[in-house]
């Protein structure tokens, strides 16, 4: 009888825009400061996509480093996945763009919509798709340019976000199974505390939706804050059941970076040390779904992971949305 497929990371990647949008800078465009920015919410600076320079060519330069790092050849990829909220275009899916600047002609790719926990869905879809014997090396791409849909004029929101992609290549394997456990959870009816509400089949595009701003991110922050901590909290411990490990195997937590604050309540309610929770949001901001692959990928590089280490990723987003991962790097 065949062995059960499993289910092997074979490598990751990032790229982040060149340039650099410190709390000073903002200081110029909001009312804020960079002392206001840095206590409430951890970031210090984040990176700002070029015009010119769209979703798919970050996820583009980033799928090249996963590539390379994964010792592949491109053709072996057999589906393309992204997790995006901030897509090239409504259609065709950003997926679409990145397959043909890949040269990957005939390999089916698609979008996936699931806020900041887009990765961590990717990696349940991906690791169906492989179990189920469908498709054997999937490049999972977690890219955003949410500098594209925010209002630079709302101080409320305009401090928090960033643009990044970060990649995975997830392939089919007899030997090895990286994917421990994944956990998955969404309530729509919390649909109304963060969204994007222009554009779509509700509020069509027209001169008064841009002129209202409907087209960028609107935000209730307290009330996503207070319900981000114990749905993290929540997700991780449901993906730890499911691994068959407790927090003392694993060698990493990488939580989504939207708020310092909310990171530490999430692991102080856990009982982790804040020495095992990986933290890169003074850099980058909130990137969505790029947030915990482009940290997963540094704390590979850096040294805070080494082969054969679990590391749990923790994702929460509009929706609401949210899950967590269980991983052997
Ligand atoms: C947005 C967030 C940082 C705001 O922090 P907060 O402590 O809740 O701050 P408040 O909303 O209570 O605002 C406090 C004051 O600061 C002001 N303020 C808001 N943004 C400001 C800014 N950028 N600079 C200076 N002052 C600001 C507010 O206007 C308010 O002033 P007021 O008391 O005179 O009305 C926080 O709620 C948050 O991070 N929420 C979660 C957001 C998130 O993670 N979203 C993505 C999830 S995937």
């Amino acid at each position: 009888m065949n062995k059960k497929l499993g289910v092997k990371i074979l490598g990751t990647g990032s790229y982040f825009p060149d340039k650099v949008l410190t709390n000073t800078d903002l200081e110029q465009i909001v009312e804020t400061s960079d002392e206001w920015i840095s206590t409430r919410t951890g970031i210090k600076e984040r990176r700002i996509a070029a015009d010119g320079e769209f979703t798919s060519d970050l996820a583009y330069k980033a799928s090249l480093e996963a590539i390379k790092s994964a010792n592949i050849k491109p053709e072996e990829i057999d589906l393309v996945l992204v997790a995006t909220i901030t897509p090239d275009m409504f259609f065709p899916s950003t997926a679409c763009f990145l397959q043909k600047k890949l040269g990957l002609n005939s390999v089916p790719a698609f979008d996936l919509s699931a806020a900041c926990s887009g990765f961590v869905y990717g990696i349940a879809t991906a690791k169906a798709f492989i179990e189920s014997g469908l498709y054997k090396t999937v490049l999972l791409i977690g890219a955003e340019e949410l500098s594209k849909i925010t209002d630079w004029t709302d101080r409320n929101t305009c401090v928090l976000f960033g643009d990044g992609a970060g990649a995975m290549i997830l392939s089919a394997s007899q030997q090895d199974d990286n994917v421990l456990s994944t956990f998955l959870g969404a309530d729509g009816s919390y649909a109304d505390l963060l969204l994007m509400p222009g554009g779509g089949s509700v509020n069509p595009s027209t001169v008064e939706t841009v002129n209202g701003k409907l087209h960028s991110i609107k935000m209730q922050g307290k009330e996503v804050f207070k319900t981000a901590i114990p749905k993290m909290a929540f997700a991780a411990q449901k993906a730890l059941e499911f691994s068959g490990k407790n927090l003392d195997d694993i060698k990493l937590f990488i939580p989504h970076q939207a708020n310092m604050r909310i990171i530490e309540a999430v692991a102080k309610k856990m009982g982790i040390p804040m020495e095992k929770v990986f933290v890169n949001i003074y850099k980058t901001g909130n990137i969505s779904s790029a947030t915990t692959i482009t940290a997963l990928d540094e704390a590979i590089k850096t040294g805070k992971l080494n082969k054969g280490d679990l590391v749990e990723l923790i994702a929460f987003g509009g929706g609401f949305t949210w899950g967590a991962t269980v991983l052997r790097v």
